[in-house]
């Protein structure tokens, strides 16, 4: 049996993810952004250990996060799901950061940075990384600003930016099974009413990655729905547009990669 903790777990891929693996026999934590997320998450997956509360769109409850976990004891297995699409340009108090490159970029690299070491790390990324801008620059667009913001492109670049920081933390963390996964097109809050994919099948490749059900001496690589090895852009192989990601989240956030 494993322990695991997926973020973002009140709705959509995370809670379903969680209802199964803790039908599975296995020890679940799940998370939300507030306390009344966090009593919907349990209502909806009574069998959970534990639900930890934290917006992570935020600096100082991330870090939070990370240290609540941490006091727990170590993880199997950590699923940094936590995505949002939809909403305004929204400058988060701590940082600047437009709310959802923080949800979706910052929020992973500093759970990365801070949590205890878990045996498989695993980032949900998407594959509309594909049409991302893929010269990382001003990713946290502090030059850009509100004017330029854009939530569709700025969603597939952030997505792209997450890739860039897990394929550098899995060139960092020996020992550690670090991919990403594109959990299939869903009709969920981010996926929007019209999505054709089944969530099953994104849901099973989050509990073959959970329970360790694959060679986990992979690392750095990307997962599609169905358990399946998928083919990332290949930009996000490119250390140096890696480290370019990973300079850019320590100028934000003061964290660096523990090696
Ligand atoms: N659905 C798709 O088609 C699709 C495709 C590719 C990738 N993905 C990725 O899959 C992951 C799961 O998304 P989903 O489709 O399952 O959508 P979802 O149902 O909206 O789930 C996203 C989860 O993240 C949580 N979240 C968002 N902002 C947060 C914040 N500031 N603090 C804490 N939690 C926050 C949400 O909480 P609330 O429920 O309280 O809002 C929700 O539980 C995301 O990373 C998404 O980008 C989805």
């Amino acid at each position: 049996m494993v322990r695991v903790l997926i973020t973002g777990s009140a709705d959509g891929f995370g809670l379903e993810a969680g209802r199964q693996l803790v039908a599975r026999g296995h020890t679940v934590y799940l998370h939300a952004r507030n306390q009344s997320r966090a009593n919907d998450a349990k209502a909806a997956c009574p069998g959970a250990a534990g639900v930890l509360v934290a917006d992570l769109s935020n600096l100082t409850e991330t870090r939070r996060l990370a240290e609540e976990a941490n006091a727990i004891g170590e993880f199997d297995a950590v699923i940094l799901n936590a995505g949002m699409l939809n909403g305004p340009f929204r400058k988060t108090p701590d940082t600047g950061v437009p709310a959802m490159v923080f949800v979706n970029v910052l929020a992973p690299y500093v759970l990365a940075c801070l949590l205890r070491r878990p045996k498989r790390l695993i980032f949900i990324a998407s594959q509309l990384h594909r049409q991302a801008d893929t010269s990382t620059e001003d990713i946290f667009w502090f030059k850009r600003g509100e004017a330029g913001f854009q939530e569709f492109p700025a969603y597939c670049d952030s997505k792209f930016h997450v890739m860039l920081i897990a394929n550098a933390i899995a060139r960092r963390f020996r020992g550690t099974s670090v991919v990403s996964v594109h959990p299939g097109w869903v009709a969920t809050k981010v996926g929007g009413a019209e999505a054709p994919d089944k969530m099953e099948d994104g849901v099973e490749t989050y509990v073959m990655l959970a329970e360790g059900d694959y060679d986990q001496s992979l690392t750095g690589k990307y997962f599609d729905p169905k358990k399946k090895l998928g083919s990332p852009l290949p930009a996000s192989e490119d250390t140096q547009l890696q480290d370019k990601a990973v300079k850019a989240c320590e100028e934000v956030t003061g964290l660096k990669i523990p090696t």
